[in-house]
């Protein structure tokens, strides 16, 4: 098959599709490659990278959606792309059609076929390709709380570590999914006192098995939530309701009885925040304060670490684009139930019921 990788264009998008290893898993398999001069730049992989492993580079975007089967990318296409996406090509990308209309008739106009990482699911119910890009934000939520909780950034001033003969800072961790136990391994790690609070009680007991005794577990309430907000420096959200918007766990109201300088990493923002007063930021101009308490609410957070973030996503995504390769998209997905639940738009037809809940039928569209 011959394979795309062009240079994702969306502001602020330094992740690329496809590493030089993948692409190498790739040429050995005879299949033909196509990357977009300069699309690993910003991932730390030059042009030559690629060329060692077999690929060709091309000069424009025009070019690599041309000449290929299939394109894999990070991002929904945007506008500009548009046109440039091809009758019965594969797109396999982050596509989150429930969040645009304007991107769903295009997909559908296009007659492409639309297989989207955020709707790949496995056996056990969980986005394998929406996984790695949690534990990354997950990750980063206690390095950028620690940053911001320095005085010069209007934080309290706190040393999350403590040192000797002082204690060490304290982390409320709303949610133990995959955002909210890589928070709290990192912020034991660190050596914190980190509380961790949860309605699945199941969640709560895996914590409370594999973490170290200053991580703490209590069921998520509004009492116990009241409480904790009063004596923990940075609170990291990471509370997930599927296919619902995130629960207001901590309101307006609430952010008086903190002190002041106190941080609040929502990394739920993208479903809309935990924290009734949180709204998207970027990685320009990251946090905003209210009532002395700072809000850092990036909607995009593994976009600041590229290197580690492609490596994480394309590890996930490598198996799957093998296998399209080899058998092409209907055998491969007839043969994989979890790849199947990622196709979205086939041929300009919406396959993917939630497409159609989210806005109602689509002219001449049918799932
Ligand atoms: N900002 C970013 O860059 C970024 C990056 C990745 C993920 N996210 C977002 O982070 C959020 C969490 O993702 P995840 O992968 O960890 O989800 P997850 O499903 O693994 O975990 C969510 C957890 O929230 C818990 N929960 C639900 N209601 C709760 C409540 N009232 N109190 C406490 N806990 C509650 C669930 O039981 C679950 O354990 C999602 O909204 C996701 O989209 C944001």
């Amino acid at each position: 098959m011959i394979i795309g990788i062009p240079k994702e264009i969306k502001n602020n998008e330094s992740r690329v599709g496809m590493t030089p290893a993948g692409v190498l898993e790739l040429t050995h398999k005879g299949h033909e490659v196509f990357v977009q001069s300069g699309a690993g730049v910003g991932s730390g992989f030059t042009d030559e990278d690629y060329l060692k492993v077999g690929a060709q580079i091309l000069d424009t975007i025009a070019e690599v959606y041309g000449m290929s089967e299939m394109i894999v990318k990070v991002k929904e296409p945007i506008r500009e792309e548009y046109k440039l996406i091809k009758k019965g090509q594969i797109v396999f990308t982050y596509f989150h059609f429930a969040s645009s209309e304007p991107l769903t008739r295009a997909m559908i106009e296009s007659q492409a076929v639309c297989i989207a990482y955020e709707t790949v699911e496995d056996e056990e119910r969980t986005l394998p390709l929406l996984t790695p890009m949690s534990e990354v934000a997950g990750r980063m939520a206690i390095q950028q709380g620690a940053k911001y909780l320095e005085k010069p950034v209007k934080g309290r001033g706190v040393l999350l570590g403590g040192v000797p003969g002082v204690p060490p800072g304290r982390v409320l961790v709303l949610g133990a999914g995959t955002v909210g136990i890589q928070a709290a391994k990192m912020a034991a790690g660190l050596g914190a006192h980190v509380t961790v609070l949860d309605v699945n009680m199941k969640r709560l007991r895996y914590v409370n098995d594999v973490m170290p005794p200053h991580v703490v577990t209590e069921f998520s309430n509004e009492y116990n939530i009241r409480k904790h907000i009063k004596s923990h420096d940075l609170i990291v959200g990471g509370v997930l309701i599927k296919g619902a918007k995130a629960p207001k766990l901590i309101t307006r109201d609430m952010l008086k009885s903190m002190t002041p300088g106190t941080v609040i990493v929502d990394v739920a923002v993208d479903q809309g925040g935990c924290v009734e007063t949180s709204k998207p930021t970027t990685h320009e101009d990251p946090v905003f304060i209210i009532d002395d308490v700072v809000h850092y609410c990036v909607a995009n957070m593994p976009g600041a670490v590229p290197y580690t973030s492609t490596l994480a996503l394309t590890n996930v995504t490598l198996p799957y684009v093998l296998s399209l390769a080899e058998k092409g998209w209907e055998k491969a997905c007839s043969e994989d139930a979890s790849l199947q639940k990622g196709l979205n738009i086939v041929h300009g037809e919406v396959v993917y019921e939630e497409i159609l809940e989210t806005f109602g039928p689509l002219e001449g569209v049918t799932v």
